[in-house]
């Protein structure tokens, strides 16, 4: 009795606060609204929606989805977009425009943080991938955290740090293996794992779990460190399964894409092939793990507040100043 009462007490802490139909009587038209912008932004750039996600992702895995990641420096906030794991990432514009959308139908009322979560969604709808239903009312952090932005999941890591970091936040070996399969779209500059080329960690040898032919593709495109390739070589832009039929045929591009079919006795490896056998079987595992991600410690209630421009705190003792805890 004494243990259910305390799951029920550290489940409601959790995720019980965020809701369906939160904005349903405060901004009803949310969804079609930044529907109509992401897909405005791919048919310009048809990264954006790859640039998109992947802003969720490392807004959750810092402190919680809180918007966080969207904070520029200024007096008191060191931001996370300078920390390693942000470096060089693309479409805060898109954010903006997004966001300005939002708020010219239903000013001070959406968060960065949400809107972050539902153009996730719509990104992966629009390119072809599964649907979900996004749970709202995250508020917006007031504070950045650039150590944990340093500390974001590498390219260049093995498997266990990986697992490591993703339950840090809650995550298991099916969350890594089905969220890592948002590198179906996307591209990834060269720096990240041309190491893997020749005289891989001091071998002599190139990556052994990298396929020759797919090695030499890759040599061939990559004329700097900054060139972007294709994280999936086969549907570039089509959010689909093959990110993991390609990890079976030793083509993932990153170590820590490779690592999740190629560590020996890795209980990954049963999952690879279990998404890869059927696109039903990752969607559905897909939008579980993405829901499970939007939950990692948001600011609700009366925390934090909803950020006018996702690039600044809003200001003290303006007409956000109540919102502030
Ligand atoms: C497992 C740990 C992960 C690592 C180490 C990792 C690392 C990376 C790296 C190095 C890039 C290329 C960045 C650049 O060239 O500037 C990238 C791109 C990308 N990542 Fe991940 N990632 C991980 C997990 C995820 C997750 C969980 C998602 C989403 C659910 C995601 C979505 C993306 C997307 C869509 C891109 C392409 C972005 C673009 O084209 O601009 N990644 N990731």
């Amino acid at each position: 009795m004494g243990l259910l009462f305390f799951l029920a007490l550290l489940f409601g802490a959790s995720c019980a606060q965020l809701t369906e139909n939160f904005y349903d009587q405060t901004c009803p038209r949310l969804p079609n609204i930044v529907r109509q912008e992401v897909k405005r932004a791919i048919e310009t750039d048809i990264r954006a929606g790859a640039k998109l996600i992947r802003f969720h992702f490392h807004d959750c895995f810092v402190q919680g989805c809180d918007g966080s990641v969207l904070l520029e420096d200024a007096p008191g906030i060191d931001s996370e977009l300078n920390g390693q794991g942000n470096l060089g990432i693309q479409g805060l514009e898109i954010v903006d425009a997004i966001k300005a959308a939002v708020e010219s139908e239903c000013p001070g009322v959406v968060s960065c943080a949400d809107v972050l979560a539902l153009a996730a969604k719509q990104s992966v709808d629009v390119q072809g991938g599964p649907s979900w239903r996004v749970l709202f009312g995250r508020r917006d952090s007031r504070t950045a955290n650039r150590t944990g932005a340093d500390e974001l999941p590498s390219p260049f890591e093995t498997l266990e740090p990986l697992k490591k970091k993703f339950e840090a936040v809650g995550l298991d070996s099916t969350d890594l293996v089905a969220l890592s399969g948002a590198h179906t779209f996307g591209r990834s500059r060269c720096m990240f794992f041309s190491g893997r080329f020749s005289n891989f960690n001091g071998t002599g040898q190139p990556d052994p779990t990298l396929d020759p032919a797919y090695r030499q593709e890759l040599e061939r495109g990559c004329t700097d460190g900054e060139t972007r390739v294709n994280f999936d070589p086969t549907t570039p832009d089509t959010f689909d399964k093959n990110y993991y039929t390609n990890l079976q045929a030793n083509r993932g591009l990153l170590t820590s894409d490779q690592v999740l079919f190629s560590t020996p006795g890795a209980d990954t490896i049963e999952i690879v092939n279990r998404l890869g056998s059927r696109e039903g079987t990752f969607f559905r595992q897909f939008r579980v793990s993405m829901i499970k991600m939007g939950n990692i410690r948001p600011l609700t209630g009366n925390q934090g507040e909803i950020r006018r421009n996702c690039r600044r705190v809003n200001e003290l003792g303006g007409e956000a100043g109540h919102d502030v805890m």
